[in-house]
């Protein structure tokens, strides 16, 4: 069977083909209509915290050429696309007084998308925390997670008539970790105990946003979008398999357990050296039912325990295969297949799954006015069949959205690390479509369009 007649044979005629994206990293604006700041603001003008100082000032300058990238979206041929709302541009303090023209700006967004037959998704955090409420504490602060229903329930008020699928929060893990323990992410704190207590709120404000959408509208699809990433042992030795298991817990678990079992794993806080603040009632709320699992998948890790100690923590990340993207990140497209089965096989009530994001960096080059970007062609292609291979075997698979559609701020990297299949020329924003476009198009005309007849 060849790849496309799989494709026609496992996916759904709704199955959703999107490209996503995050308001801070596009945008652009950053002061305009009265914007209030966020901790990305405060942290990429912070010198030393991203790569050659740069910022999300400008980035795309979405904000003022959203048709322009809707009219792309439509020669791709997309059926959905997945944009982040920037809280403090809704809510320059974070809370209370909304901004009329912040909002407006997604309202014409929204419709733009919607008279091109675009199915907008929204994600309501993808980490541009507004810094107003960073100086009350951020995600360490309870009332953080009260200040973001209030906002989830503000932007359904306004969107819900139009955005039927709402996504909570972009990759708590992140936030958590690379925002509390590693600090390579805002606000850059570096505290574990910091991270466990981010990761609690994120999770609290989850599910009261949740309720309080629910609340407003019985039409919504509802879910969170988890980075999630494989772990193998590198040998069949007992440490890889401990570090294996602390890995496991620590990439995917931590936040998979308390949503679907509703609990922390055990050995969670001997891992991070700290104990989350939850309570019973926290964790009753913290795994209500969702209509969708987002997850945005990369790469996956090979691990053993460092050679000098029993403890596998931390434990040593191996690379398995030469193929490696312009992150380093090694190119395992089977690890998706595990990822969804195993997921499938440990969580009995997973709900449906959407791969939100998928992509790889490369450095592109632009040679008479084309990119041909083989390797990404190749990694994206490799990604969609390791999904089809996950639905084979009988998970349910509703999506696959690429991140990203066009190049843009990619955090501490700066504008180095390219993820599009849109090259963007940051000197005069000019868009170059890539090769990868091309590919994509093709791909989902060819998924979409009609059966030919046997
Ligand atoms: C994910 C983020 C996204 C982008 C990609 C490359 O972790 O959600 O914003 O940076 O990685």
């Amino acid at each position: 069977m060849t790849n496309l007649e799989k494709y026609h044979t496992l996916l759904s005629p709704a199955f959703q083909w999107g490209v996503s994206s995050s308001a801070y990293q596009i945008e652009g604006a950053v002061t305009q209509d009265g914007r209030g700041q966020s901790i990305w603001d405060i942290f990429s003008h912070t010198r030393g915290n991203t790569l050659n100082n740069e910022t999300g000032d400008i980035a795309c300058d979405h904000y003022y050429r959203y048709s322009q990238d809707v009219n792309l979206m439509k020669t791709l041929g997309v059926t959905h696309y997945r944009f982040s709302v920037s809280w403090p541009r809704i809510l320059p303090q974070g809370r209370r007084e909304a901004h009329v023209k912040g909002l407006a700006f997604y309202d014409r967004l929204v419709d733009t998308l919607l008279e091109n037959r675009i199915t907008p998704v929204v994600t309501l955090y993808h980490w541009d925390l507004p810094w107003a409420l960073q100086e009350k504490g951020g995600w360490q602060n309870r009332d953080t997670a009260d200040a973001f229903a209030d906002y989830a329930a503000l932007m359904v008020s306004f969107l819900g008539d139009r955005v039927k699928q709402w996504i909570t929060h972009n990759e708590p893990w992140c936030t958590a970790y690379l925002g509390h323990l590693s600090g390579e992410h805002a606000p850059g704190i570096q505290e574990a105990q910091a991270a466990v207590d981010a990761s609690h709120y994120v999770l609290v404000s989850h599910a009261l946003a949740t309720m309080a959408m629910r609340a407003m509208r019985t039409d919504l699809n509802i879910g969170i979008t988890l980075n999630l990433s494989p772990v193998y042992p590198q040998d069949t030795s007992q440490e890889s398999h401990k570090a294996a298991r602390w890995q496991d817990i620590f990439n995917n678990r931590w936040f998979l357990d308390p949503l679907f079992i509703g609990q922390y794993p055990e050995e969670l806080s001997e891992i991070l050296g700290a104990q989350p603040p939850a309570s019973a009632q926290d964790m009753e709320i913290i795994r209500q039912p969702l209509d969708f699992l987002g997850i945005n998948y990369y790469s996956a890790q090979v691990v053993t325990a460092p050679s000098d100690g029993q403890v596998p923590w931390p434990v040593v990340h191996i690379k398995s295969t030469d193929r490696v993207s312009a992150m380093g990140w090694p190119v395992i497209p089977q690890g998706l297949t595990k990822l969804l089965v195993d997921l499938q096989n440990h969580y009995p009530n997973l709900p449906p799954v959407i791969i939100t994001e998928n992509g790889a960096a490369y450095n592109d080059i632009v040679e008479d006015g084309k990119v041909h970007d083989t390797d990404r062609i190749l990694y994206l292609s490799d990604h969609i069949d390791a999904l089809a291979n996950a639905l084979a075997q009988g998970v349910n698979v509703q999506g696959y959205y690429l991140w990203s559609l066009m190049d843009n701020f990619e955090w501490a990297w700066g504008y180095s690390k390219r993820f599009g299949i849109v090259y963007v020329d940051y000197r005069t924003q000019e868009r170059i479509l890539k090769d990868s476009f091309l590919w994509y198009r093709q791909l989902i005309q060819s998924v979409l369009s009609p059966k030919t007849p046997d």
